[in-house]
């Protein structure tokens, strides 16, 4: 299966007042495949969106960016023209629609821009059978509103529209469904799923939410500290977590079993971006840990998953 985007040593420094700052992606290696979803899954402060923000080429200048992020056939991309691939090629949605859209345009005329841009042809009914595939009833009516007059539910089904409009081959959706209450959020994740099986799109889904990511993805990648500390199929992953983030992270959903007992928290947060990390960024927050830590672990192969903890490699 041919590979659409692989990213290999990601890594990004923020230069804030002539001093750069410690090392917020510290090496992300990232592989997605043709029509397949991989879930990053990560706590708060992890990088998942500064990942997604460097594929789609739009880090601020403060930014300091090294390594290759290859996407099909154009090559590496860190050096390509963005303005040709962002938002054609690659399109993304985000936690809140009301950022994707602008409140002062109805929704009609903001579609009818982004379909111009694609030199797309018949463009009313393009945007009613794009409404239509995203689950909108009524897209008249759609049209005419501007965003505030849209629920959240159905400007999120508006934006997954817009994003779709390209025909990407790769969408990026970065915690699509955190602003959405729990049944409304599902529905978001089944419709992008169908629309996933129809029009076959690879996708990188971001959440922090193990669960989502879990029912969405093919292959799992879980983030710490700006590093990717365990890969591997969604189902390996979860049967078998090897790094004891992932098992942390898992311990933690809530379930009808758990809630009948106690449910773990991982101790301890995330490191800021001022700490100055040595070694396995995860070492002070984990009951394994061992003086081998104090040196940055190797990736190494467990079966089908790629795990860097010195704890699975002694
Ligand atoms: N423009 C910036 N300048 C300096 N530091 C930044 C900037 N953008 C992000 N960071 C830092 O990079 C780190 C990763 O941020 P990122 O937004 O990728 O986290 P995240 O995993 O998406 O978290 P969340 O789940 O809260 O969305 C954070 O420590 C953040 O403070
Ligand atoms: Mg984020």
């Amino acid at each position: 299966m041919s590979t659409v985007l692989k990213i290999s040593h990601l890594e990004v420094d923020f230069e804030i007042n002539g001093v750069i700052t410690n090392t917020p992606l510290r090496g992300i290696n990232l592989e997605i495949k043709a029509g397949k979803t991989l879930g990053i899954v990560g706590e708060t402060g992890c990088g998942k969106t500064l990942t997604a923000t460097a594929i789609m080429g739009l880090l601020p200048s403060s930014a300091i960016q090294r390594g290759e992020i290859e996407f099909g056939n154009h090559g590496d991309i860190t050096k390509a023209d963005m303005a040709d691939i962002r938002g054609s090629e690659i399109t993304m949605i985000f936690q809140n629609p009301q950022s994707a859209f602008n409140p002062i345009f109805s929704i009609g005329a903001q579609l009818t821009m982004v379909a111009q841009r694609r030199g797309i042809s018949d463009i009313p009914a393009t945007l009613t059978a794009r409404l239509e595939s995203v689950g909108l009833r009524d897209p008249k009516r759609v049209l005419e509103s501007y965003p505030h007059e849209l629920s959240g539910g159905m400007l999120q089904r508006a934006m997954i529209a817009m994003a779709l409009l390209s025909s990407p081959t790769l969408l990026i959706a970065d915690e699509p469904t955190t602003a959405l209450d729990a049944t409304i959020g599902d529905h978001v994740l089944t419709l992008i799923a169908a629309l996933q099986k129809r029009e076959g799109f690879a996708m990188l889904f971001i959440s922090h939410d193990v669960t989502a990511v879990a029912k969405t993805s093919d292959e799992i990648a879980v983030i710490y500290a700006g590093r990717v500390v365990e890969t591997g199929p969604t189902s390996e992953v979860m049967k078998s977590p090897q790094h004891p983030y992932t098992q942390g992270l898992l311990g933690a959903i809530p379930s009808a079993e758990k809630a009948r007992g106690t449910l773990v928290a991982i101790p301890g947060n995330v490191p800021s971006v001022l700490t100055n990390i040595k070694g396995c960024a995860f070492a002070d927050r984990c009951s394994l840990q061992m003086d081998k830590c104090a040196q940055e672990p190797p990736t190494v192969q467990i079966g089908k998953q790629s795990v860097a903890c010195w704890a699975v490699n002694s």
